[in-house]
């Protein structure tokens, strides 16, 4: 069989993360898909930027949507980031070309996912983001494969591995928001605007798209409640510990009597809770089902490997030509429960 050939558009953290584990891991990768993925194109703003790996014998284009039309790349990756702008363009430009498409945005997941997910499967065209929730674990596959047979209730979660960094940093060593922050950023986990994670927009990001998946049809980003970490200080997390509380910044969606309630807050977690014990940049996910009870996945939420493991997944089930659709059912199928706006309680 021949190779898979990709097209990367995005070249930092995640994308050169991508490339790095095609190359190093290519023996099991072709071993578990059955044949080679090989990256054949890509594309990045500055064609100068020494980023640390080699780029030679790959196709190179400044224009990301031009990278979509390159007839020989068979899957396109998008590792670009934002909710419109070249992100957008691309996926839309690959879906109309018939191109299946991996991404790790969760911005435009959950902004623009019920007009991609009608678009891929009216065409019939997959759309897959294991990478865009909660990085290295497999979170999308667990809600949509895992736990398929059960009605899920709720979904709670450490969704933002920066702030859950920071949290942690600013418990242990006592030290201040700012410069924790800048040390997330050097580390590769932050987004490129990184008040979308202190203001807990990136987890609320996720959330939607978990909540999506877990009650089976798109929920309206706007009607989530957002609250991010700027007002935790290191005293409020102090005294926190001295009561046996962790504070955490934790996404929950659950299904009310009055529809999908949504929210992105910090919470005081008891440590009896195996939530509140997990540090770091870590995430984890929590769903709770009518048959299964209680699941808890935990796993790096960030940074280039992580991050990096759930594309080539995505890769991998391409290649095999296992395709799941968009919400892991046909749109609206499992409720048509409104998104509650929390603003309104
Ligand atoms: P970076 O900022 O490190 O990389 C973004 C890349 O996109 C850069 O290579 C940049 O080019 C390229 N780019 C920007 N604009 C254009 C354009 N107009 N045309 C072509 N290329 C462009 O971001 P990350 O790798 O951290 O994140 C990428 C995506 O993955 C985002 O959606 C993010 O939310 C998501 N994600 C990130 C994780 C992480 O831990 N970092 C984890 C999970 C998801 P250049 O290098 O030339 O400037
Ligand atoms: N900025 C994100 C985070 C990247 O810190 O969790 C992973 O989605």
């Amino acid at each position: 069989t021949r190779p898979l050939s990709v097209g990367i558009a995005g070249l930092g953290t995640v994308g050169t993360g991508v490339l790095t584990m095609l190359r190093e891991n290519a023996d099991v990768i072709a071993a578990r898909a059955g044949r080679s993925i090989a990256v054949t194109a890509v594309s990045a703003r500055d064609r100068t930027r020494d980023r640390g790996i080699s780029l030679s014998g790959l196709r190179w284009y400044d224009d990301p949507v031009e990278l979509a039309a390159d007839p020989a790349v068979d899957v396109v990756v998008e590792v670009i980031g934002g909710s419109d702008g070249p992100a957008r363009a691309l996926v839309e430009a690959a879906l109309a070309a018939k191109k299946p498409v991996v991404t790790a945005n969760k911005a435009l997941l959950a902004v623009h996912g019920a007009e991609l997910a009608a678009m891929a499967e009216q065409t019939g065209v997959p759309l897959a983001f294991e990478a865009a929730v909660a990085g290295g674990i497999p979170v999308i596959k667990a809600l949509r494969e895992g736990l398929a047979g059960n009605r899920l209730s709720r979904v709670t979660g450490i969704l933002n591995g920066t702030c859950n960094y920071i949290l942690t940093v600013m418990r242990e060593r006592g030290r201040e928001f700012t410069e924790v922050l800048h040390e997330a950023q050097k580390l590769g986990y932050a987004e490129a605007d990184p008040s979308f994670d202190v203001d807990g927009i990136d987890a609320a990001h996720k959330l939607a798209i978990l909540a999506a998946l877990a009650f089976g049809r798109p929920v309206a980003f706007d009607a989530v409640y957002v609250e991010g970490i700027r007002q935790v200080s290191a005293v409020d997390i102090a005294f926190a510990g001295e009561l046996g509380y962790r504070i955490k910044l934790l996404g929950i969606a659950r299904r009310t009597d009055a529809g999908i309630e949504a929210r992105v807050h910090p919470c005081m977690v008891p440590l009896s809770a195996p939530i509140a014990r997990v540090d770091g940049v870590f995430n984890a996910v929590v769903a709770e089902g009518d048959f299964v009870g209680r699941v808890m996945l935990e796993g790096r939420g960030a940074g280039a490997g992580p991050t990096a493991s759930a594309v080539v997944a995505d890769l991998v089930d391409l290649a095999r030509g296992r395709f799941t659709p968009v919400w892991g059912a046909g749109s609206g199928a499992l409720s048509d429960a409104p998104s509650v706006p929390m603003a309104a309680h």
